[in-house]
């Protein structure tokens, strides 16, 4: 009944809006965060992806990355990934925002990818910024370095530092001018990202839960689909 109500709202819709999270690529094999088998020797991701961590240890933070590279250059996109994408021609205006780093919805074929936590292929200098990606599995050296000879980092964003601006803005305008908000497989306690739902709903927006147990959302969301993402979408986007 709820599954039929969300077709509905989608095939009406003009203007939706897709924010995703780590569920969306548990089943293609890569462990969500704060799920089973989100520790990676006995580490949270907040004890590695920070700015700190780096600086104390960056060999140790980027094994923990290389770990990850290896995992998602394995994994394949999903039935999710997958319905996301084909979902996105149907609609004349759809963003997809992703927390994920993984590049799955890029490799499913999704257009308007709004990364607000950066790309895990992406490797920025610590000295002079420069900024590339670097596909190869594994990297040839740990930590790896610049051109210019100085320690790269991951391109992501760590906690306690800002989103890339530009980024952020167009993910706050596609959630506040959105008449549909579908939150896909984010256990939202991270902001701003979780901020995300809370202001679609206050501009209008139909907000809509995928997600296989409960979150801060559950109950701002109209309606909230429980399951996994890879059964749920391809039903409700087809
Ligand atoms: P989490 O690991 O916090 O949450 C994953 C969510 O996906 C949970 O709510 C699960 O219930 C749900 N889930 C698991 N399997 C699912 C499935 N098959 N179908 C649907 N839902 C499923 O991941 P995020 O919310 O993405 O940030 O985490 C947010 C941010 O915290 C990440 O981007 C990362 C992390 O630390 C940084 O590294 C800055």
């Amino acid at each position: 009944m709820q599954w039929e109500q969300v077709k509905d709202w989608l095939s009406a819709a003009r203007s939706i809006a897709v924010l995703t999270g780590a569920g969306i690529s548990a089943e293609s094999g890569i462990p969500t965060f704060r799920g089973e088998g989100g520790l990676w020797r006995n580490f949270r991701a907040e004890d590695l992806a920070t700015p700190q961590a780096f600086a104390r240890d960056p060999l140790l933070v980027w094994e923990w990355y290389a770990w990850r590279r290896e995992l998602i250059a394995r994994a394949e996109p999903n039935p999710g990934h997958l319905a996301l994408a084909a979902l996105e021609p149907r609609i004349p205006e759809f963003h997809l925002i992703t927390q994920n780093v993984d590049g799955l919805h890029d490799r499913a074929g999704s257009r308007a990818i709004l990364k607000i936590h950066g790309d895990l292929w992406d490797l920025r200098c610590t000295r002079c910024q420069r900024q590339w990606t670097d596909r190869s599995v594994p990297l040839v050296e740990l930590p790896p370095r610049c051109e210019c000879g100085s320690i790269a980092r991951p391109g992501v964003v760590w906690f306690g530092e800002g989103l890339p601006p530009c980024v952020w803005e167009q993910a706050r305008r596609a959630a506040s001018g959105c008449q549909l908000l579908l939150v896909v497989g984010t256990s939202a306690v991270v902001y701003p990202a979780a901020g995300l739902a809370p202001l679609a709903k206050s501009a209008g927006a139909k907000v809509v839960e995928v997600n296989v147990g409960d979150t801060p959302l559950s109950d701002l969301a109209d309606v909230t689909l429980r399951g996994p993402a890879s059964e749920i979408l391809p039903v409700v986007c087809g």
